[in-house]
């Protein structure tokens, strides 16, 4: 069986359009991005969980496997996931159809997506969907690469969203920032 990281280039040179990274999350990207994730979090759902190193981190954070929820289209990456993660769920369809799967309710959404690279309709429906499930209160964390928020204006100001920023990490390929996002009170 080849390793996580093997497996991770492999698909990126398949798949490269739905990768967009260069190397899966460092362990110290993946725990800034489980860092509000605790025992007592709820539901969470992970978007894109790749070869599951932010999905570690949110485990690592004392985060029960049966409240863990991952949505991976890659089905190389999912038989991955299922196999490493026993008691997760994981979905093998695009973070775009949560709303089908999970119930409302949710404490938090973690994202791995490359959601920069996708048009501005596919965020919407991802960001929506996501905010379709999340409790009142809940957060959309989600990292990136670029030194701006990682989600389109227009599609933060049309769910009237506010975006958070938080941490860079330099211990990452390439350094990346964390931002949470929640919905701005009206
Ligand atoms: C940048 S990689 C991140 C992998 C992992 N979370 C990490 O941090 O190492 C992006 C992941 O998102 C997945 N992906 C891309 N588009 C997706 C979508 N619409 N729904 C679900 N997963 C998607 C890819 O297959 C890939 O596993």
């Amino acid at each position: 069986m080849p390793s996580d990281l093997a497996l991770f280039v492999k698909q990126l040179l398949r798949r490269p359009h739905e990768v967009v990274a260069l190397a899966p999350s460092s362990a110290e990207l993946a725990r800034a991005m489980a860092a509000g994730v605790g025992p007592e979090t709820g539901r969470v759902v992970e978007f894109g969980a790749g070869t599951g190193k932010i999905t570690r981190a949110i485990l690592d954070r004392g985060l029960p496997p049966e409240n863990l929820t991952l949505f991976e289209m890659n089905p190389d990456f999912v038989a991955r996931l299922r196999q490493s993660f026993p008691g997760v769920t994981v979905h093998q369809t695009g973070a775009q159809d949560v709303a089908a799967f999970c119930p409302a309710g949710v404490d938090a959404v973690i994202s791995g997506l490359p959601l920069l690279s996708m048009q501005n309709d596919t965020q919407r429906a991802i960001v929506g969907g996501a905010f379709a499930v999340l409790r009142e209160g809940g957060s959309y964390t989600q990292f990136t690469y670029g030194p701006r928020p990682p989600m389109a204006e227009a599609v933060q100001r049309e769910l009237g969203l506010l975006a958070l920023k938080g941490p860079k990490v330099w211990n990452n390929l390439p350094p990346a920032r964390v931002y949470t996002f929640t919905r701005a009170l009206t």
